[in-house]
């Protein structure tokens, strides 16, 4: 391997190490775990409150909670038993890792019976210790709903789900981060934004495009793009500073709709590696996801934000330097 590979490995080895120590309770597909930290190098220097209406697994707001960039946060995902996980992990985070660990022990021997028993009981309940053990155990953390609404995602066969000991680490460490600082809510993500006044700043990541304007089988709604863009703006009268993950491209291969420049959103795309589907035809095909940041938030920045951003490459700062800042830290 050549010298600059090498650094470029011990570089990427080292972000992936240090993103290690961030914890993470909920396995979720689509998590922005990855991308976080280049997301909240974006941030203004202060911020009075940070809201995700799309809050999923919410990696954003525990980087931002673990590099201290934020005062308070509003998580909200329509998503209700999603958010009721949230407040338990939040407010009773033993609770829900003794019931965690008393699920996780319980499937031994019989994994596959114990897992729909768990689904059926979460259809009927929608207890949130079932759900976190569901998000565990399923095919790639991915929430699929059918029909009526009923969780239908089968298990990974081959994996029993983080053990009780990782999972009550990472639940009791993010309790300690968001407890006493974040609102949960379970609304559509439009009552929130309105409610977003002076001191906030919103980052969005909704559902993908494509499935955006049907019911999305992989959350519990989807939302309507024109209705979305309508809120961009709305946003954008009210000088409310906001980033949005949106869309992204493999190669030249680009995946959704690009938003409309009426906007004057500024996207930077950043460089997530290359596909699993180009490793496989032994391509280079490298996956690009978008960043878009609003103009009241360029207007915050001293320099602008770059065009693209390789996160095996590059080391995005964060402003405020008594902050931790990973970045600084790879030497
Ligand atoms: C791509 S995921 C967000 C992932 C998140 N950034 C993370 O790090 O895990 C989109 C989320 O939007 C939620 N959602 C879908 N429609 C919504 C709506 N109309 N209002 C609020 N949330 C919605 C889904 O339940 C899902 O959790």
């Amino acid at each position: 391997m050549c010298g600059a590979c090498v650094r470029v490995s011990r570089d990427r080895f080292i972000l992936e190490q240090a993103e290690m120590a961030i914890p993470h309770p909920i396995p979720y597909q689509g998590s922005k775990r990855t991308l976080a930290f280049a997301i909240i190098s974006f941030f203004p220097s202060k911020v009075e409150r940070l809201i995700e209406p799309f809050a999923g697994s919410a990696a954003v707001s525990i980087a931002a909670a673990y590099h201290r960039r934020v005062n308070s946060f509003l998580l909200n995902d329509h998503n209700r038993p999603l958010m009721d996980l949230w407040r338990e992990i939040l407010y009773y985070p033993r609770r829900i890792s003794d019931a965690y660990e008393t699920l996780w022990h319980s499937q031994l021997g019989k994994e596959r019976e114990f897992y729909d028993k768990v689904r059926n009981t979460f259809n009927k309940t929608h207890d949130p210790a079932y759900l976190l053990f569901l998000l565990a155990r399923c095919v790639k953390a991915s929430v699929r709903y059918n029909t009526q609404g009923k969780f239908n995602q089968s298990p990974d066969n081959r994996r029993k789900g983080a053990s009780p000991v990782t999972m009550r680490q990472n639940i009791m460490a993010v309790s300690r981060l968001l407890r006493n600082k974040a609102l949960l809510k379970h609304e559509n993500y439009v009552d929130v934004l309105r409610a977003a006044h002076d001191g906030d700043l919103v980052y969005m990541d909704p559902p993908y495009q494509g499935v955006c304007e049907t019911r999305d089988r992989r959350y519990s709604s989807g939302i309507n793009s024109a209705e979305f863009v309508e809120a961009l703006h709305d946003l954008n009268k009210r000088s409310i500073p906001f980033i949005l993950s949106y869309d992204g491209r493999t190669g030249n291969k680009q995946h959704g709709t690009v938003l409309p420049e009426l906007l004057a959103l500024r996207r930077v795309e950043v460089a997530v590696g290359r596909s699993s589907q180009a490793t496989l035809l032994g391509r280079s095909d490298v996956t690009y996801e978008s960043i878009y940041i609003s103009p009241a938030l360029l207007d915050t920045m001293t320099v602008p934000p770059p065009k693209t951003i390789n996160l095996a490459k590059d080391k995005p700062k964060i402003h405020n330097s008594a902050q931790r800042c990973l970045f600084s830290e790879i030497h």
